[in-house]
């Protein structure tokens, strides 16, 4: 019945997709390479844009999800994160749904209830008004568009580009037309929840075979002895938070006929910040490098950083598996939003293959953010080789 809620904004914005503005681009340029990023957006997470951009990839749009935590407070750290590197002018944001297709924080809970806690429950964490006064980004409660301005180490969004968000629901609309403007270019990288995606792909019939590919962060296999035999961190490492936000779009997004659906899963664990490469990267000074080197951190590895770089470069790869894919969509069962493997033989119809990676070149991977962060592309750069 949850669903029925979408078909309504779904509509509506399927009507108003003139709205995008035709792009003053040369769209006879069949080597163009385009993207749009969706992502649960947050203070120093811009680097998979960053990495687009390097690569002369024209970013058609940044998408927000509910994942890490609600989709209101993701647009606008992707507003603030744009904004600080002169980029929203030439890349618009546009709104996701804020509500996964079935899942809520009441859900989710009860789900943990039954089959225990994760170490980073997201978006669904238990409120708590202590954490958000102290500047969280917010979790559950009782409106998902309330927004935590302390939370945004980066900045605040000017009012300007907030009031240009407005309060359509759109990314959805939006990947479905720019894959008709530009079929067979656009790549979708997804680094937090599948909603957008799936709605896309139910929207329009067209739009995954349209689109270029399907690049995934998540989709970890096999990792329950990981899970359990290292810290609570090495836990949080090895769930796959992005696709329990919403386990039936990350489905609905898996069997899309997308020409090649690439994940960055286990892999997106190999390479981990560290002190040594933060300072590094921070030897040339501009707004991303000093937030890079203030607030990354060095306990998480490059996980968005990776799917966005095996996107723009698939020589990084050095080993990949194929193999076809379907996503636990039991809510009773201890792996309801995990991903699991067949070969052809003998898979239960409906699935398709993936381009699943298994490891990449580290110094490459390195090199390629350092560059992206310590040089960032602007708005007159945008889409060239350089
Ligand atoms: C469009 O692209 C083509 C092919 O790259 C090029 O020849 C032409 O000059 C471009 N036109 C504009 C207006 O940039
Ligand atoms: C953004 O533009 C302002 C004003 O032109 C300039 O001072 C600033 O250095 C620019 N920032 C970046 C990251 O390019
Ligand atoms: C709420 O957040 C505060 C501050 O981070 C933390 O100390 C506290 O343990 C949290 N409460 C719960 C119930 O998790
Ligand atoms: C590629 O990775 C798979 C899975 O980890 C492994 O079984 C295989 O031996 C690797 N192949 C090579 C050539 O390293
Ligand atoms: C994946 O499936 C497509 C479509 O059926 C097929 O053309 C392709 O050869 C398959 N790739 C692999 C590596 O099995
Ligand atoms: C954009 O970047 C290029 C290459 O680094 C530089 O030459 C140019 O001055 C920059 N333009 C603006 C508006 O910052």
């Amino acid at each position: 019945m949850k669903f029925t809620q979408y078909a309504a904004p779904l509509l509506a914005a399927a009507s108003v997709v003139s709205a995008f503005p035709a792009a003053k681009r040369n769209v006879t340029a069949s080597e163009k390479k385009y993207i749009i990023l969706d992502n649960d957006w947050s203070s120093a997470g811009f680097i998979p844009f960053l990495i687009a951009l390097d690569a002369g990839y024209e970013v058609l749009g940044l998408a927000s999800d509910t994942a890490n935590t609600w989709q209101h407070q993701v647009a606008l750290h992707g507003l603030a994160t744009l904004e600080m590197g002169n980029l929203s002018s030439c890349i618009p944001v546009v709104p996701g749904s804020t509500y996964p297709l079935l899942n809520t924080p009441n859900k989710f809970q009860a789900w943990e209830a039954v089959h225990g806690d994760l170490a980073w429950q997201g978006a669904f964490a238990p409120y708590n008004a202590t954490a958000e006064a102290l500047g969280s980004d917010p979790t559950s409660g009782d409106d998902p568009n309330r927004v935590v301005k302390g939370a945004f180490l980066e900045g605040f969004p000017s009012e300007a580009l907030i009031q240009g968000l407005g309060d359509s629901q759109s990314a959805a609309a939006f990947m479905v037309e720019m894959v008709h403007r530009y079929p067979g270019q656009v790549s979708i990288y997804s680094g937090g929840a599948l909603t957008n995606v799936a709605l896309a792909v139910r929207m329009d019939e067209k739009f995954a075979s349209l689109a270029k590919n399907l690049v995934v962060m998540g989709g970890y296999i096999d990792v329950n002895l990981l899970q359990v035999t290292g810290s609570v961190n090495q836990n949080d490492i090895n769930s796959d938070i992005n696709l329990m936000i919403d386990p039936e779009a990350a489905k609905i997004a898996f069997t899309a006929d997308f020409p090649d659906i690439i994940f960055a899963g286990n892999v997106a664990n190999q390479v981990i910040s560290t002190q040594e490469f933060l300072d590094e990267v921070y030897e040339v000074k501009n707004p991303y490098s000093e937030l890079m080197y203030n607030d990354y951190g060095t306990i998480f590895p490059f996980w968005d950083e990776t799917a966005a770089a095996i996107l723009v470069d698939p020589t990084i790869i050095t080993n990949a598996t194929t193999f076809y894919v379907d996503v636990d969509i039991a809510y009773g069962s201890p792996s309801y939003g995990n991903i699991h493997a067949y070969q052809s033989a003998l898979m239960p119809p409906g699935l398709r293959n993936v381009t699943y990676v298994n490891s990449i070149d580290s110094a490459k991977l390195k090199t390629m953010i350092k560059r992206s962060v310590q040089y960032p592309r602007n708005c007159s750069t945008m889409g060239m080789t350089l």
